[in-house]
């Protein structure tokens, strides 16, 4: 990502990235990662997360603004920047939901205000990424939970987005989701494959994994045993989240204050699935319906790994086509992707696991 900044701010081009994974994988992580990468090579950035009513162009001005009004702060550029500000004011009138934003700017009428999406988001990173080029800077806008933007909505920003990088504009954006994170289609998807990369982000390999536990705890001269890292990556199957997590409970629960040994890993495994089990599972959990969760706890038995539909609804003794809307608000939800045609696995990691502790009999639900 360091080298795609570099290379956009000398007028070349270079691709960014679109983060794809599972949750708690670290893909925001890694976001805040490259907004550092940002800063290092003089851009300036903003980070956006698209919440599930997938509102995309209102959170993307509200950026802007806050990257030209920073850019003035800091580089008292005047009237290039009130213009741009202008377009700016336009584009957002022209949203379907009216004004969201006070700029106190004459507006500019033309470049970002036709109404359809894609014109107008190539009007904007045209403007802005102008103004970034003429005073030696760039533009990051990185934006988090991107698989609740609906596939239109994705193609306009990636038309959009288009026309800067043709022009070589210094200013792009970095982008993660779950995996599923729209299909992009067409004119767009060869467009996207052009100017991003798309990395798939899992569970860690073995020996990163270990580095995540160990590393921290040398810092502060803890040790830990073989046979209790062993645990843990049996345990977590080497996900960020719960490798923080388990790591988290081990070292508390450590008897001896410089040494973590496997005794004291299988002594916390209770507290650290209890924790996981009330915050980053349970909060997933908090909006399904009834058969939404008959549905998961189905999944679990029939797991781990993606299951095909017909099976979860044979084991409910449904016919596939009655559980259409449960699967599909599943996903909609984003607890669930489809990896493949007619299968489905979930997007939390080892939620099967969590479904059983939780419903343990699935009788009761039939
Ligand atoms: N490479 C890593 N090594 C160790 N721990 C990590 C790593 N990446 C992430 N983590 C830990 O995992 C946790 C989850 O990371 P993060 O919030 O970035 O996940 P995410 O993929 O954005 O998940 P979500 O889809 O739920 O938003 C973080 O709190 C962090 O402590
Ligand atoms: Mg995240």
């Amino acid at each position: 990502m360091d080298v795609v900044l570099q290379r956009l701010r000398l007028g070349r081009d270079g691709r960014s990235q679109l983060l794809t994974g599972l949750r708690g994988v670290g893909k925001t992580v890694m976001l805040n990662e490259f907004e550092q990468l940002a800063d290092g090579r003089g851009y300036f950035h903003e980070h956006i997360e698209v919440t599930e009513e997938g509102d995309l162009a209102p959170r993307l001005a509200a950026a802007f603004r806050r990257v030209l009004l920073s850019m003035e702060a800091r580089r008292r550029i005047g009237e290039r920047i009130r213009r741009a500000l202008g377009v700016l004011k336009a584009f957002s009138i022209s949203l379907p939901d009216g004004p969201e934003l006070s700029i106190d700017v004459a507006t500019v009428f033309g470049p970002a205000d036709s109404g359809d999406l894609a014109t107008d988001l190539a009007g904007l990173f045209v403007e802005i990424g102008e103004v970034a080029r003429d005073h030696d800077t760039g533009v990051l806008i990185t934006i988090d939970e991107l698989h609740y933007v609906n596939v239109q909505t994705l193609e306009a920003l990636v038309m959009g987005l288009h026309r800067a990088s043709q022009l070589r504009l210094p200013i792009t954006v970095a982008g993660a989701g779950l995996p599923t994170l729209a299909a992009l289609t067409g004119e767009a998807k060869s467009y996207a494959e052009r100017m991003f990369v798309f990395p798939v982000i899992g569970s860690l390999p073995d020996s990163e994994a270990r580095e995540a536990l160990v590393v921290p705890a040398a810092d502060e001269k803890v040790r830990w045993q073989d046979d209790a890292l062993d645990a843990v990556l049996r345990e977590t199957q080497g996900y960020p989240y719960f490798l923080q997590e388990f790591g988290k409970q081990a070292w508390d629960a450590a008897e001896d204050p410089v040494v973590i040994t496997a005794g004291d890993v299988e002594r916390s495994i209770p507290v650290a699935t209890a924790e996981l089990d009330d915050g980053f599972f349970r909060v997933r959990t908090g909006r399904t319906s009834d058969p939404e969760r008959a549905y998961l706890r189905a999944m679990a038995e029939l797991g781990p790994g993606p299951v095909r539909s017909g099976e979860v609804a044979a084991m409910l003794n449904r016919r596939t086509t009655a559980l259409g809307p449960t699967r599909d608000g599943l996903i909609r939800k984003a607890l669930c992707y489809s990896p493949r045609w007619g299968e489905i696995d979930f997007t939390v990691p080892l939620f099967g696991d969590f479904m059983k502790r939780w419903i343990p009999d699935l009788s009761r639900l039939l």
